[in-house]
């Protein structure tokens, strides 16, 4: 019985805070929350070569954020760097890195540190797919999606959050995936990495709360298909 009144009583505050929830949703619907003021805020992002890291790159530019362009394809991050320079960035600093290599992830967020100063907005970006059913997918491929799309967020995450819980003052972005919510038809190392990359992503940000870390804010993104190349040829039909 008093079991029972206990699970009754969980299930009442459950049922209360999620009416909580949405009615703060609705509201925000109609008075939208006031913009955050990303000027001035040094943004790095992984994958600025192309696609929604070149997008981001352009968006902040705009807003007046400080740019650092990391990208393994170092011709497309040279455009990138050169489309922010035109669209205004005060200052934009394109890197070559191989966000797989754990040592290369380490080795230039030191020269970015000396070079730019501390990272305030870190938007791990970069990602690879390869498209193939589990059995088809060479053991090396398979590594490589975990390497980038998952891995790559622990070595960045290393390298800049303590910076950034010394001066109180941070953000860390995740982009996941549509595919870390749910499986898909020839996508099990992809999806299986970018829900390593959701669960690690809301578990740091889980630590910021219970550690009550003051400034630290955390996004988890997970979009649907975009049309950037990287799933060509893909519908959902
Ligand atoms: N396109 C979509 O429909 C879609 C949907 C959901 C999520 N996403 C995610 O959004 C992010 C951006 O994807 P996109 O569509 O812009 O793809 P994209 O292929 O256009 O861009 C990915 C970028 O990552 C870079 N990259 C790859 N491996 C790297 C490495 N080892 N080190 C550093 N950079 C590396 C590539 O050079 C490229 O510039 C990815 O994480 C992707 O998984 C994309």
């Amino acid at each position: 019985m008093a079991s029972n009144l206990k699970s009754a009583k969980k299930l009442m505050v459950f049922l209360g805070k999620s009416m909580i929830a949405f009615l703060e949703t609705m509201i925000f619907i109609i008075i939208p929350r006031p913009r955050k003021n990303v000027a001035g805020e040094i943004v790095l992002i992984t994958g600025s070569g192309s696609g929604l890291g070149r997008f981001l790159a352009l968006k902040f530019a705009h807003l007046g954020s400080v740019l650092v362009l990391w990208d393994i394809n170092e011709e497309g991050n040279e455009d990138t760097c050169r489309m922010v320079r035109e669209a205004g960035a005060p200052r934009v600093y394109a890197y070559t890195c191989d966000c797989s290599q754990k040592e290369n992830v380490y080795r230039v967020a030191e020269q970015v540190k000396k070079e730019v100063g501390d990272v305030s907005i870190l938007i791990n970006n970069a990602g690879i797919v390869t498209g193939k059913s589990f059995l088809d997918c060479p053991d090396e491929l398979l590594e490589k999606a975990f390497d980038v799309n998952f891995k790559a967020h622990l070595w960045t995450y290393k390298s800049f959050l303590p910076a950034m819980i010394a001066n109180e003052h941070g953000h860390l972005v995740c982009i996941s995936s549509l595919a870390g919510l749910t499986g898909i038809n020839k996508l099990a190392d992809y999806c299986a990495s970018k829900f390593a990359a959701f669960g690690f992503a809301e578990s740091v940000f889980i630590e910021t709360m219970a550690q009550k870390l003051k400034g630290i804010k955390t996004t988890i993104v997970c979009p649907f298909l975009m049309k950037t190349g990287m799933f060509e040829g893909c519908s959902t039909v």
